[in-house]
């Protein structure tokens, strides 16, 4: 996609400068920031501003530099020395705050769980003990394979405390996914369980664990959460089941005074090649952006209950379900299962049930939500919300009505947050007590991020499309990819010269300064808000006996706002088929897991590519969406393209 030649479409006619909404009074009227200063101050002395969001945490040491630049390497907080997990916690228990909620949790089956902050912190120093007394110490990796039950959290926790660095991966990546990232974050110890529950089925967590593990030889020891009860394999010396280590652990361990700089967690992300980037985060500078935007973005207040249904395997799980709101001992609601099971009104059930005031979740499920219908909301009491959040993707503004109208009752500001895994926390939202809102604009950067849009010479552009950059360093930005200096200077530094962070995402701002995201400029795919690199999946086909050559783009899909397309070469002794084409789908789901299963698999004699070989990608999405082809002078082979359009609208 090229950003610099964004059209104007009738989405922008139709929204762009007619639509616009305010917060009600009361909201502006309650909310924690309602002052235009902020912004002001924050621009005036954006250093200052960080000082005082990470003031609101709690340091065993204070810091001596608040920030040294290295371009592209910054340290936030230098010299300062703080533990995350006695931020989530014990600081909470000696303000007396011990028998608050901190989480509801909700079995997909119907079981159900309430935990106080002190039961959390319990379970957190017994955690914490028993990985200690494994040997793991402080800067090891402990890989993290869990569904959505509150053992995942105390899991996370458990290894910041010990400074112990975490690297989560979610429980719908495959055996292989699941090795390859253990292997590269060469982590000593897995957690896991025996299985989570997914609509109605038990994923087979343990299974699926054991395959990885066979080739992970870094792996010492395996902890397993018994979540579903049903029988798996135990290896005796390895496997240690969680409830058997519990019983004898000691019951207090003391937090790691880890330095501001010091390694936090790890957490692999979709790169524009086929290796996932391990994107590193460090303690002091994560905490203080997840904390301080916890805050502001959502508002939150003592008494709110705080849904965010993102799973902990994604960054928005890490930022906004464990440390930044446990930072601010919000009380939480954890879902573990999926949105329609048993019922498509699920989500507004549990709303219902814990009078849940602030929910965030993503693009993809609004429009799942919104193709059921309406009377699955309306059968149900929301009038607990008073904020509604979005994150993943663009919200399309027919989704934002949507959100707006039934979720909302037109009662509820929606927060748009734009982020990414390697920004931390979020960067360009509105406040939701002063921001006026337009419909599929997440708005402004935030006080304290400096973001732009630039063209391809890094100009400036005040008005219109480009590329978005994030022009100085903040607190919760990544500091790295992990044992990769080179990709890190490369995949984000490189465009514009070392000078400024390229977010690889197009974006467009309109004349009052809003911004408007087009989606991703290179070949990254959102998937259900899930990022997928075409490389990736590519590599997954290839990796199959069948296949000489694929190509796969992403398409748009009205639900998922990207589906999978792979336009695929066999080998020639090998036939298309429907069959071909089953094998392949779960060939990808075997290799990555089934959330990057292409929808659809072409096959083809060949693929169209640049006279330098480049497959054109751009080409192949006006294919499989059935668009007049585009510019195709740079094509090596104008006619492979058109045999490809024949061939596809045959299909
Ligand atoms: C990419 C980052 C941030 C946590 C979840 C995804 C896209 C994310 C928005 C939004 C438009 C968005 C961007 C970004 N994205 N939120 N509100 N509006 N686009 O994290 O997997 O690191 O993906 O998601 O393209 O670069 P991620």
């Amino acid at each position: 996609m090229d950003p610099l030649k964004h059209q104007k479409t009738e989405v922008d006619d139709l929204f762009h400068e007619s639509r616009r909404f305010e917060p009600s009074e009361i909201f502006k009227s309650h909310a924690n920031y309602k002052d235009i200063k902020i912004y002001q101050d924050a621009n005036h002395d954006r250093l200052k501003f960080w000082e005082d969001c990470a003031r609101r945490l709690e340091w065993f040491v204070p810091w001596t530099k608040t920030l040294q630049w290295d371009r592209p390497f910054a340290q936030w907080f230098v010299g300062g020395r703080i533990n995350a997990s006695y931020n989530c916690l014990d600081r909470h228990i000696k303000a007396n705050m011990g028998n608050k909620v901190a989480f509801y949790w909700e079995g997909e089956n119907g079981d159900t769980q309430i935990l106080t902050y002190q039961d959390v912190y319990e379970q957190v120093n017994k955690m914490a003990s028993v990985i200690k007394g494994l040997g793991i110490k402080k800067g090891d990796r402990v890989a993290i394979y869990l569904p959505m039950i509150p053992e995942a959290v105390v899991a996370m926790l458990a290894c910041s405390r010990i400074g112990a660095a975490h690297t989560v991966i979610f429980g719908g990546f495959s055996a292989d996914a699941l090795r390859d990232r253990i292997n590269d974050a060469q982590a000593k110890l897995l957690i896991t369980a025996d299985g989570g529950y997914r609509r109605g089925n038990i994923v087979p967590l343990k299974t699926i664990a054991d395959a990885a593990v066979e080739q992970t030889p870094s792996i010492k020891d395996v902890i397993v959460v018994q979540r579903t009860k049903q029988e798996v394999p135990i290896k005796s010396g390895r496997d240690h089941w969680w409830h058997d280590l519990a019983k004898t652990a000691k019951t207090y361990c003391e937090p790691e005074p880890m330095e501001s700089e010091d390694l936090l967690f790890i957490l692999y992300t979709s790169g524009t090649t086929g290796k996932p980037k391990g994107i590193v985060h460090t303690t002091g500078g994560y905490l203080t952006g997840v904390t301080a935007t916890t805050y502001s973005v959502f508002d939150l207040k003592p008494n709110d209950i705080f849904w965010c249904t993102a799973d902990v395997g994604w960054v928005t799980g890490h930022s906004y379900v464990v440390y930044g709101p446990m930072a601010n001992g919000a009380t939480q609601v954890i879902y573990e299962g999926a949105p329609d099971f048993p019922e498509r009104n699920r989500f507004w059930k549990i709303i219902e049930k814990y009078k849940v005031s602030i929910l965030y979740t993503a693009p993809t499920a609004i429009r799942a939500f919104m193709k059921w219908g309406e009377e699955y909301p309306k059968g149900c009491d929301l009038s607990s919300l008073r904020l509604l959040g979005s994150v993943g993707e663009p919200i399309n503004p027919e989704a934002w009505m949507w959100y707006y109208e039934y979720i909302g009752q037109k009662r509820c500001p929606i927060v748009d947050t734009w982020w990414q895994t390697e920004t931390g926390c979020i960067m360009i939202t509105s406040l939701p007590g002063m921001t006026t809102m337009k419909p599929g604009s997440a708005t402004k950067p935030l006080p304290g991020i400096d973001a732009e849009i630039l063209n391809e010479e890094g100009e400036v552009i005040k008005e219109g499309g480009g590329f978005l950059s994030i022009t100085s360093p903040w607190p919760s930005m990544l500091r790295g990819i992990w044992g990769d200096p080179e990709r890190y200077k490369q995949t984000y530094w490189s465009k514009w010269q070392g000078k400024n962070y390229f977010a690889g995402d197009g974006t467009k701002r309109d004349k009052d300064g809003y911004f408007w995201f087009l989606g991703r400029v290179d070949d990254i795919m959102l998937v259900a808000g899930h990022n997928i690199s075409t490389a990736e999946v590519e590599s997954a086909l290839i990796d199959h006996p069948m296949v000489a050559e694929s190509a796969v783009v992403g398409v748009t899909d009205d639900i998922k706002g990207q589906a999978i397309v792979a336009f695929v070469i066999l080998k020639e002794k090998n036939k298309s088929s429907k069959e071909a084409e089953e094998i392949l789908k779960e060939h990808v789901a075997l290799k990555i897991g089934s959330l990057a299963k292409p929808k659809q698999i072409i096959f083809t004699a060949d693929v169209p590519k640049t006279r330098s070989g480049k497959i054109m990608r751009r080409l192949l999405r006006d294919i499989a969406e059935g668009r007049a082809l585009g510019d195709i002078t740079t094509l090596a082979d104008p006619a492979v393209t058109a045999a490809l359009k024949q061939k596809y609208d045959e299909v």
